[in-house]
């Protein structure tokens, strides 16, 4: 191979550590605010850099970042797709902006010293511009200062880059393509076209916007910042022309081990060849998972179930290849030897990992055979023709543990179709209602009472973390906004965007602004509206709600006005008496807080 996905991480620590960047190491793919299941970009661990707080390393950072992407996974099987992959970042955090990024990703990816890619095989496309940023012009000079012709720049209207969820730091980005050389599909073709000229391998976002609350305007950060994020894959694959990224480095001794045991040659452009590839994501992300600083372990919920899927998949498709699922084993050990260097963790929990995989394997052996008999119960008076209907393909994969595909593909040998889409509505009905890790329900993040006094001093204590938030954000800012909240009968833990430890003056006053609050012992009121109805009438909150969505807005008084499905005490009154008991680290840029509510 020409270029090794090793070699192109070694490459890139010398290209940057030469522009005095200093590396951050990877961080963990549960990400530490909770926000999102998986860290889904290298830049999402430095979001709070991003909006200004300062970084213990510096302003010209540089990473390898290991992501997890779970939008994609129903595609992973083609010629490019994954859930877990790399992604290579540079940051500057206001030290440097559209000139520097654009000449170094420029020689990074041109000089013989490093990709050696002839500029003729690049294009780039740069923001077509809005009302919020202009035409970006000055990108398109950058390049061509760089030698890049005229006709290998494309203006584009979606070159904006934003994290998902659309509040946060954003702005335009340039994103640079590997044209393959084949021809234009059409008059038309340009490189965010589909037909296969051409492969973003790289990605310059000029983060110099922040969306306060979800559809509000972007306004200035007050530093211009820059956020990369290369896909290794990508990159090495389409520099050593293979038609599929599975061909890298990475997935050579994997492959050989499905050859071997299943005497079948891997083909990715086949159905075999998806089993193959299929295998191959969904264990290297397995074993990420669970070697990560912060292991999960398969369960039904949140990242474990992602876990559990990502196993179930991969030992359907062994089914498929007519292997035994242990030969998962044999497949992880291939990932856990070749990470042993830039991942020594991964030798030292070898144990487990394999441990893990294995019995989720014999868990799934046994779910299935008592699954295949809740099947045929299903199905025995149904004809072809018919349909599953979504609650009880919903109760064969969370009872029995039958992956959807599973039951999909039993039925199709039926003449039987599944609703897919009832599925998901079980399944997300599931995953509202779900466990912590002390065994307690939780909606939403309020524990589920066992009896009426427990509703009682849950409603009250999801009260007070209202005006908990109205009094921070008056006390310290109003950048301040919810990050997670959990309520159980005993306290209440909030955690919430800030740059500083609480200082003993500013816990004390938002204990007393509470507590003012309590006893002007105001109505908490209850109102039905539209987003935008809410966001006009100033109340915080999530707004990822669809335009025209009801929602419910909260009011107490001047004190507090927020989105939210409830419950909640009648007055503030009832609250009686308010106290912080502890204020702590949550992660980086987010602050713990754990207070309770007593009545005297
Ligand atoms: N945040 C950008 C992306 O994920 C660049 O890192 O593409």
């Amino acid at each position: 191979m020409q270029l090794t996905s090793k070699k192109l991480m070694r490459l890139w620590r010398e290209f940057w550590i030469s522009k005095q960047h200093i590396e951050i190491k990877g961080a963990s793919l549960i990400p530490e605010d909770n926000t999102v299941l998986f860290t889904t970009a290298g830049m999402q661990p430095l979001i709070p850099y991003l909006m200004g707080k300062t970084h213990p390393l510096g302003n010209k950072l540089f990473d390898i970042q290991p992501c997890l992407r779970t939008n994609d996974i129903d595609e992973v099987g083609d010629n490019r797709h994954h859930t877990m992959f790399f992604m290579l970042g540079n940051w500057s955090l206001g030290a440097y902006f559209k000139p520097e990024a654009i000449k170094w990703s420029y020689e990074f990816l041109t000089s013989p010293k490093y990709l050696g890619i002839p500029k003729e095989r690049l294009a780039v496309t740069v923001f077509a511009g809005n009302d919020i940023a202009p035409r970006d012009e000055t990108a398109s000079t950058l390049w061509q200062q760089q030698g890049m012709n005229k006709d290998q720049i494309y203006y584009l209207s979606d070159n904006w880059w934003e994290i998902g969820g659309g509040v946060g730091p954003c702005g335009p980005d340039t994103e640079i393509f590997y044209d393959t050389g084949k021809p234009k599909c059409s008059e038309n073709c340009n490189p965010s076209c589909d037909c296969g000229k051409w492969v973003e391998i790289w990605n310059n976002v000029f983060m110099e916007f922040n969306v306060q609350n979800k559809g509000e305007k972007p306004t200035k950060l007050p530093k211009q910042n820059v956020d990369t994020g290369m896909g290794l894959e990508r990159v090495v694959s389409v520099l050593n022309g293979f038609a599929s990224t599975y061909q890298n480095d990475c997935f050579v001794d994997a492959v050989k081990v499905l050859e071997d045991l299943s005497g079948r040659k891997f083909n990715f452009e086949n159905d075999e060849g998806r089993d193959f590839c299929i295998i191959c994501d969904h264990i290297r992300a397995s074993v990420f998972l669970l070697g990560d600083i912060q292991p999960t372990t398969p369960s039904n919920v949140g990242q474990g179930y992602v876990l559990r899927r990502l196993i179930r998949r991969a030992v359907n498709c062994t089914r498929q290849l007519g292997i035994q699922p242990d030969a998962l084993l044999k497949v992880a050990d291939t990932f856990i030897n070749f990470y042993a260097d830039e991942f020594p963790q991964f030798v030292q929990k070898r144990e487990f990992i394999l441990d893990e995989l294995n019995k989720e394997i014999a868990k799934f052996a046994k779910a299935l055979s008592g699954g295949l008999k809740e099947f045929n119960h299903i199905i025995a008076n149904m004809h072809n023709g018919d349909t599953i209907d979504g609650v009880s393909a919903f109760r064969l994969f969370d009872t029995f543990g039958f992956p959807l595909e599973l039951t999909i593909d039993l039925s199709k040998e039926h003449g039987i179709k599944v609703d897919k889409q009832g599925f998901e509505e079980a399944m997300k009905k599931h995953q509202q209602l779900s466990r912590d890790n002390s065994g307690a329900m939780f909606k939403g993040g309020v524990a589920v009472a066992n009896n009426s006094t427990e509703a009682v001093r849950l409603a009250r204590l999801h009260s007070a973390t209202h005006l908990m938030l109205g009094a921070l954000r008056r006390v310290v800012g109003d950048y301040v906004e919810q990050r997670g909240s959990n309520i159980t009968p005993e306290r209440l833990r909030f955690d919430f965007l800030c740059d500083h430890k609480l200082t003993p003056t500013e816990l004390a006053e938002v204990e007393r602004q509470v507590n003012e609050a309590i006893e002007a012992n105001v109505p908490i009121t209850c109102e039905t509206m539209t987003v935008e109805q809410a966001r006009a009438s100033g109340a915080i909150g999530i707004f990822d709600n669809k335009y025209g969505d009801q929602v419910t807005v909260y009011t107490m008084g001047k004190f507090s006005k927020e989105i939210c499905g409830g419950p909640h005490a009648k007055t503030t009154g009832e609250l009686k008496k308010f106290k912080i008991l502890k204020e702590e680290s949550s992660s980086s840029g987010v602050r713990r807080i754990k207070a309770t509510i007593f009545d005297d």
